[in-house]
């Protein structure tokens, strides 16, 4: 039996991680440590809480007594560390809890990983460790780091510790760098889910600057296929890009929104731009394709009307996680913008 800690687990794409694998993967054990912060929700793993290859522990990746325990306890072989604090807004905002979660945090797995001799440390990192492109070209795995945002800067940092540990002293990792990934259980901080829970409520939808930004949008199960893959047959040592092949505008995503919600594009209101805004990102993922042989089962067209007729199925889901909290982040962010 495979018996791996994901970290992050209740998370956007680490739950959709979890339930892929204990949907798909019999033998494997599951141990997900979540700290619970805004964004990781219970709620995200309805239905597999009492699956028998699953164990759910509330703590921190910066614990290191509670992760060398659980290494210990589950006889763990891998880690695939998923928490992380993701928003780039929030960082512009506060950047200090990233660099404790994102870095020390990710400091404190691979010790452990190294110390316990784990037979693999997966990083989920991102296309923004490159920085912004042009109007041409596409990031590959060779592209120079060069993070513009907080966020980024501190993923990139944990890539660099992750390859350091590989180098100095010889530890079984993979980074992986995706796109911005899109689907079911993601917080409405993130554009999508954010544009869709304001259409629905006729709220104005914020569009920031000019909304010609292009982000390759990338659906959240066709980037837990590649982890696996990359989990399952890379060799140690090897980054991957993973991307969706589906560059958009953000005019382009939320009219697409609009329309399927049947709603007026007048509620589309362009507001002051994020600082430091990167202006494209696109990936190169034909290193995961040619070597491992994945490929994204959906096109953006396809998986994007799922996610808009998820958001409309789960409105319990919803309404749960826009109560509260959300309300006062909310208006920090966007009144008077
Ligand atoms: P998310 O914000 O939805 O979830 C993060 C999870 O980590 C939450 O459940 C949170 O409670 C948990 N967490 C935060 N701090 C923790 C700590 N100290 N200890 C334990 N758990 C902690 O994030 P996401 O969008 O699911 O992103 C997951 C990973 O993928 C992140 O590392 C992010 O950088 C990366 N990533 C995300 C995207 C995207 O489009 N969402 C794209 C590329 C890479
Ligand atoms: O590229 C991968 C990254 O994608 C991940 O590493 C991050 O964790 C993830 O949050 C995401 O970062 P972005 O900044 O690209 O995603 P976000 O959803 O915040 O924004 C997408 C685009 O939409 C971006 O150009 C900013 C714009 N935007 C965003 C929000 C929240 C708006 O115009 N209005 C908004 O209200």
């Amino acid at each position: 039996m495979r018996r791996i800690l994901v970290t992050g687990g209740a998370g956007f794409i680490g739950a959709n991680f979890v339930r892929m694998v204990l949907s798909e993967q019999p033998d494997t054990l599951v141990v997900n440590l979540d700290k619970l912060t805004y964004a990781g929700n219970l709620e995200n793993l309805a239905g597999f809480t009492d699956h028998p290859n699953y164990v759910f522990v509330r703590g921190d990746i910066l614990d290191a007594k509670l992760v060398e325990k659980l290494v210990t306890d589950h006889q763990i072989d891998a880690i695939v560390n998923f928490a992380a604090e993701s928003h780039v807004d929030r960082s512009l905002v506060d950047p200090g809890i990233f660099i404790e979660t994102n870095v020390n945090g990710t400091l404190t797995l691979l010790k452990i990983a190294l110390g316990k001799k784990l037979e693999r440390f997966i990083q989920i990192s991102t296309d923004e460790v490159y920085g912004s492109l042009g109007d041409t070209g596409k990031f590959t795995e060779e592209t120079p780091i060069s993070p513009n945002s907080p966020y980024s800067a501190s993923k990139a940092a944990a890539d660099h510790l992750v390859r350091a540990f590989g180098h100095s002293w010889g530890l079984r990792y993979n980074i992986t760098r995706c796109s911005n990934n899109y689907g079911e259980y993601q917080f409405p901080e993130k554009m999508i889910p954010l544009m869709i829970n304001n259409a629905l409520g006729d709220k104005a939808l914020p569009v920031y600057g000019d909304g010609l930004y292009v982000r390759d949008w990338l659906y959240v199960y066709d980037h837990c296929t590649a982890i696996w893959k990359v989990l399952t047959e890379a060799a140690p040592g090897e980054i991957f890009n993973i991307g969706g092949n589906n560059e958009k505008t953000n005019l382009e995503v939320v009219g697409l929104i609009l329309s399927r919600l049947q709603k007026r594009t007048a509620l589309i209101r362009h507001v002051t731009d994020r600082p430091g805004h990167d202006r494209r990102y696109a990936i190169d993922s034909s290193k995961i394709m040619r070597q491992l042989g994945w490929k994204p089962s959906v096109t953006f067209e396809i998986g994007i009307n799922k996610t808009i007729d998820w958001y409309l199925t789960n409105e319990t889901w919803l309404r749960h996680v826009v109560s509260g909290q959300y309300q006062q982040y909310y208006e920090s962010m966007y009144d008077n913008r």
